[in-house]
């Protein structure tokens, strides 16, 4: 099986990354820096391969499918993990759109781009998923009037999700959003929970058995409200 994972040189992603290769997946462990790449793979071992990927660059994400579809020909999993701009000094009312702006290019139209761009091979995986990393601050259940950039994208990047999955369901490939928890990595700052909690539930949707579900919201494999 054949994984890659995005923003996966710290955090959240790294710790995906290492699960699915401890599991016996080959991951495609990615990066904006190659550099970066190429030391959290070595850490990980021979399972892990580095590749530069920014996913706000068509170009690099081009490049990334072509590589891909050269090597391997499929992709069984696909973690849109990268994203920034957790923007608690913003307030809805006043926001600073351009912020706004950059964050859904990373949040939302990356993954967009990467998941396009990566269907053709997804579609000739042997058990497709999509994971879209998510976050409960996305739930307009639960919507408050703060980290608006971050929200906004992430609550798009829910019914991109949504989208996906109805579309893609007759082909097989299951496609979710999973939030990780408050987890104590540079984005979640100190006092979140450590990163082997939050991936767990994230490699969860990536593994999940072809009968699993498909177009949901779910933190540590259960349901959140949308
Ligand atoms: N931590 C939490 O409490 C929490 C809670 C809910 C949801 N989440 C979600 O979990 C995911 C991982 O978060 P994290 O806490 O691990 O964040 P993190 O520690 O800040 O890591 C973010 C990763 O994304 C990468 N990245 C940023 N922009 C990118 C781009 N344009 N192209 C490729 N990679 C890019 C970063 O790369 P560089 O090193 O190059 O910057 C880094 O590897 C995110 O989707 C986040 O929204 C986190």
């Amino acid at each position: 099986m054949i994984a890659l994972v995005t923003g996966a040189n710290r955090g959240i992603g790294r710790e995906v990354a290492r699960q699915l290769a401890e599991a016996g997946h080959t991951v495609l462990l990615t990066a904006r820096s190659e550099a970066a790449a190429r030391a959290a793979a070595g850490e990980i071992g021979p399972r892990a391969q580095p590749l530069r990927l920014d996913v706000t660059s068509g170009e690099d994400v081009a490049a990334v499918a072509r590589r891909v579809g050269g090597e391997f020909g499929a992709l069984d999993v696909l973690v849109n993990n990268a994203a920034i701009t957790y923007d608690t000094w913003q307030r809805a009312s006043t926001a600073d759109l351009d912020v706004v702006r950059e964050a859904a290019e990373t949040n939302l139209y990356g993954p967009w781009r990467l998941t396009q761009a990566l269907l053709p091979l997804l579609r000739a995986g042997a058990h497709p998923r999509v994971v879209n990393v998510s976050s409960e601050a996305a739930s307009l259940t639960n919507m408050g009037g703060g980290t608006p950039a971050y929200t906004a994208s992430k609550t798009a990047l829910n019914a991109l999700t949504r989208m996906l999955a109805a579309e893609l369901r007759p082909h097989g490939i299951l496609v979710n959003a999973v939030c990780p928890g408050w987890v104590a990595t540079d984005l979640g700052g100190p006092g979140g929970r450590p990163v082997r909690e939050g991936a767990r539930g994230v490699v969860w949707a990536a593994t999940l058995p072809d009968d699993g579900p498909t177009g949901g919201f779910y933190r540590d494999g259960r349901p959140l409200p949308w």
